[in-house]
């Protein structure tokens, strides 16, 4: 038996009522904030990612799904959108036409993790993106968008983790500063943290190393080396969420796995879903255009974990769902009341209905109990009687009444199924 590759998943029947649902708040609020969507191919130049999210990080160095393709070109499994969407824009010069783009996009991600609770190989993400400012209000409306995504599905076991990575300058500063503090340490740390430790010292504060873990928790703290500029735009971003009334804890420590964030980073966490805690992340980005060849261009978004998001739900007893409701079942009672059933099954389906019919030539019993398990609101029946007389029986399932009606006047059952 072949089985789905580990980390993957299948969305069965039963889940996709819920899917559905998630996807159709985030498609509805994000019209309402002027947010367009934009579709990227699910692979790209494997420089793409290794230029835009950073060598050194975790995401680069172990996670891809990298391979060469048929021509010898270094293909790569997309582990995140936000590059693809900064190179669809440069490529299609979208912003030369429009000065600020609000994009959106959804779809599946690929990263080689080690499987666990809401962590997997294949997962998917909601992400939203603003591109073309360098102000704080673009920053603020980002937040907002997620926050009212997250409260628009019902979720409440969550806190929103802000911090500010700051300018490059502050982040050159930094950097010294945790060279140095690493330096002394660093014969007894991994070795993933010595390949760091000169070419990007921020990436070993992401270090899930046993031997690194002692080292952290005592390390410079980014914050307290933001310049001015920084610390005034940091400011802004404050006041704008705090007079949008949305709540959020400051916390100096947030640092996010990939390499292109300046000035703000957030996350959305939660504490119900163990260490997979992160349902969503985002921050500010205005160095990722150069990284990947375009003119500068400041961008800020973020992107939830759909997986994540539902495992809170289910936590949380708030699992949506989109259940179609049946509106008809036809049942055929022989051979040619078959076809008639069909034929009257479709043009009420053309008029508008839900209407199923039983593709296994059960029993009458049978099929009443597969449209009680539909939840059906009403049976057609369908006999010899009924087909040489033009007639139809319909029973109304919650009060049992039935009824006969003709055969082939669809505006009267129309009207009939939808009272
Ligand atoms: P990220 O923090 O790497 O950010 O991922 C965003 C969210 O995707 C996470 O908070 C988590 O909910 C979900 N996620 C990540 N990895 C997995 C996994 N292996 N299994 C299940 N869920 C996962 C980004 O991807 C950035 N592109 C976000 C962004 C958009 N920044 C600016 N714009």
């Amino acid at each position: 038996m072949i089985q789905v590759v580990r980390g993957t998943k299948d969305i069965l029947p039963s889940e996709t009522g819920a899917w559905q649902s998630l996807e159709a708040t985030f498609r509805r609020i994000a019209s309402q904030f002027g947010f367009q969507e934009l579709r990227t191919p699910l692979f790209e130049h494997t420089e793409l990612f290794s230029r835009g999210i950073g060598e050194m990080t975790d995401i680069v160095g172990k996670e891809m799904y990298t391979f060469l393709d048929q021509g010898q070109t270094s293909i790569t499994l997309r582990p995140e959108a936000t590059a693809s969407i900064v190179r669809a824009v440069i490529e299609n010069t979208l912003i030369e036409k429009n000065p600020l783009l609000r994009l959106w996009y959804m779809g599946a991600m690929f990263r080689q993790e080690r499987p666990q609770k809401g962590r997997l190989r294949q997962f998917h993400q909601f992400d939203a993106e603003i591109l073309g400012s360098a102000q704080p209000e673009a920053d603020a409306e980002s937040i907002v968008l997620a926050s009212t995504i997250l409260r628009a599905i019902g979720l409440s076991a969550f806190e929103l983790r802000l911090n500010s990575l700051g300018n490059a300058a502050s982040r050159l500063r930094y950097r010294e500063a945790l060279q140095e503090y690493f330096r002394p340490h660093i014969g007894g740390m991994s070795e993933d943290s010595k390949g760091r430790l000169e070419k990007n010292p921020l990436r070993i504060l992401d270090s899930k190393h046993p031997e690194d873990k002692p080292f952290l928790g005592d390390a410079p703290v980014l914050f307290d080396y933001l310049d001015d500029e920084s610390r005034n735009y940091f400011e802004r971003v404050q006041k704008l969420l705090t007079a949008l009334e949305i709540p959020y804890i400051a916390d100096y420590r947030l640092v996010r796995g990939l390499d292109y964030y300046c000035h703000t980073a957030f996350e959305f966490v939660t504490t119900r879903l163990g260490s997979q805690n992160a349902i969503g992340g985002g921050g500010r980005y205005d160095g990722l255009f150069e990284q990947i060849g375009g003119k500068p261009t400041p961008g800020i978004g973020f992107a939830f974990g759909i997986e994540r998001l539902l495992l809170l739900l289910e936590e949380e007893g708030k699992t949506p769902t989109s259940d179609t409701q049946c509106d008809l079942y036809v049942i055929a009672l022989d051979d040619d009341s078959s076809a008639v059933g069909m034929k009257l099954a479709q043009n009420l389906r053309l008029k508008g209905l839900v209407v199923v019919t039983d593709a296994l030539r059960r029993s009458f019993k049978a099929q009443m109990r597969d449209a009680d398990r539909m939840k059906a609101r009403f049976v057609a029946i369908i006999g010899e009687n009924e087909r040489l007389q033009g007639k139809v029986i319909i029973k109304t399932m919650a009060s049992g009444e039935q009824r006969e009606m003709a055969l082939e006047d669809y505006e009267s059952l129309q009207y009939a199924l939808n009272t």
